[in-house]
């Protein structure tokens, strides 16, 4: 966990110290800043000076060594918060063994906030440990949702987005959109959220989150209730308490 925490720190710095300079597109609506990059390649060069024998996937740079176990780091996970300073965005860092996150943290440069979690050891926000909310009802949950899709078959994909939006919007307590799924997954370990669904997995986005809400007492699924890993669609994070409500309001979302 020390390295894994050293590594956060370090990002942690940058982000705070640099506003972005440089906005790139990197697609349709989804961009890069030069502090993405800047992270990404100091905590690369970390990992890899600390532990060279783990390979490391990152968003802005792919995928380095490939071993047994993998570091996956999002350098800045809600970056078009961050380049307009929108202080919700956050770095994410996991260790992978296999397809399953097995340590994590995830540090929120300007709200002050560290999520650590291990397998079997529990989660913690800033060294306390966090639980999942005890929330039973979808009339009394708050549920956020992930970004609209861009790109190609985006209309399709946000088809079912919308239907989703209609369902929850019609029996749910609030609905929010956080733009960082790092965070929105956080938010569910700790109690501020009671789910979030979001229609797609980047494994930078969602291994380190995955396992803090599961080392909190929530569920991880993907769309069919599967355990979520590396290799799932969807990345559904739910206080066990609404779980069957939540799948059912998403089956709907899909017909
Ligand atoms: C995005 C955020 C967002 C989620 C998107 C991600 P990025 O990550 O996590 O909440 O809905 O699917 O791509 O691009 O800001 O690292």
């Amino acid at each position: 966990m020390l390295i894994a925490t050293q590594a956060v720190s370090l990002a942690r710095r940058i982000i705070q110290e640099r506003t972005p300079a440089n906005v790139s597109a990197k697609g349709d609506r989804d961009m890069v800043t030069d502090v993405d990059l800047a992270v990404e390649e100091a905590v690369r060069e970390f990992l890899a000076a600390e532990t060279p024998e783990i390979g490391l996937l990152g968003e802005e740079h792919g995928q380095t060594g490939s071993t047994a176990q993998n570091w996956v780091l999002d350098p800045i996970d809600g970056t078009a918060n961050f380049a307009r300073g929108i202080p919700l965005c956050a770095v994410s860092l996991a260790l992978v063994d296999g397809t399953k996150p097995v340590l994590a943290a995830i540090d929120a440069p300007f709200l002050d906030t560290r999520y650590t979690a291990s397998s079997g050891a529990g989660a913690y926000v800033n060294g306390e440990p966090i639980e999942c909310s005890s929330v039973e009802n979808l009339s009394d949950a708050m549920i956020s949702i992930g970004d609209f899709a861009t790109g190609e078959h985006a209309a399709e994909k946000n088809r079912i987005r919308l239907n989703l939006l209609a369902e929850l919007g019609a029996n749910a307590q609030r609905i929010r959109m956080i733009g960082t799924a790092a965070i929105d997954m956080a938010w569910v370990a700790q109690g501020k959220l009671d789910a979030t669904i979001n229609l797609s997995n980047h494994p930078w986005d969602t291994m380190a989150g995955a396992l803090v809400v599961r080392e909190a007492g929530g569920m991880v699924v993907d769309h069919d209730g599967s355990d979520h890993s590396m290799e799932s669609g969807y990345t559904i994070a739910t206080t066990p308490g609404i779980y069957t409500a939540i799948m059912t309001r998403l089956a709907d979302a899909q017909r």
